[in-house]
């Protein structure tokens, strides 16, 4: 569809997704757009060490978040601090990269927070999860904005508004919104 795939980034660097920079990127209030529900369930899609995943699993005590990463790797850090924190609602899934592995109908709501631009099958990616997603479940990408080259981002590693619209629609997925509260990335909201 136009688009270069950037590589996947290898369980090496994984401690670079836990720099405490990151702060600055505002994920609070990224989570707090995406107006959870106790009960849902979540799943955090190249969860990575699960900045996200940890992040989320407070706010849906009734429900769960499904870690789901390509790498075994990355799941051992995510069952290493969920042991350790005794967290009960998050859950680890090795992945392949055409399918996240997740049933039919079961869950409200995938997160993708810089991940899906390097996915390398995206198009299968999403079929599966048009699938496992619930009637009126929601897909929520959170990609550094490609629009603006001043961003410190390679550019296989952002994606324009317009890129991530057209590659969901071309799977059946109905645009609901972007939100730009966060300074670097877009966060765009896809209803099943
Ligand atoms: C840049 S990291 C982001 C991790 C995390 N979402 C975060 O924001 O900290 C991207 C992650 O996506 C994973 N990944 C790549 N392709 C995938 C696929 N097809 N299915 C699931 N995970 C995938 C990689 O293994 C990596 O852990």
């Amino acid at each position: 569809m136009g688009r270069e795939i950037a590589q996947v980034m290898g369980y090496e660097g994984a401690r670079w997704l836990e720099r405490s920079s990151r702060d600055a990127e505002q994920p609070q209030q990224a989570i707090a757009a995406l107006g959870l529900k106790p009960t849902d369930t979540v799943a955090d899609i190249g969860a990575g060490t699960g900045y996200f995943t940890f992040r989320i699993s407070p706010l849906v005590p009734e429900g769960k978040v499904l870690a789901v990463d390509i790498q075994p790797e990355m799941l051992d850090l995510i069952d290493f601090v969920k042991q350790q924190e005794q967290i009960s609602n998050v859950e680890t899934i090795l992945g392949t990269v055409d399918t996240p592995n997740l049933p039919t109908d079961s869950i409200d709501l995938a997160l993708m927070v810089d991940a899906y631009h390097e996915f390398t099958n995206p198009r299968e990616m999403m079929e599966h999860l048009m699938d496992a997603l619930r009637v009126g479940g929601r897909v929520v990408l959170v990609e550094y904005r490609g629009e603006n080259p001043l961003i410190p981002i390679k550019g296989l590693h952002k994606m324009t508004e317009k890129q991530v619209q057209k590659e969901m629609e071309a799977v059946g997925f109905t645009w609901k919104e972007t939100s730009s509260i966060l300074p670097q990335q877009h966060l765009m909201i896809f209803e099943k």
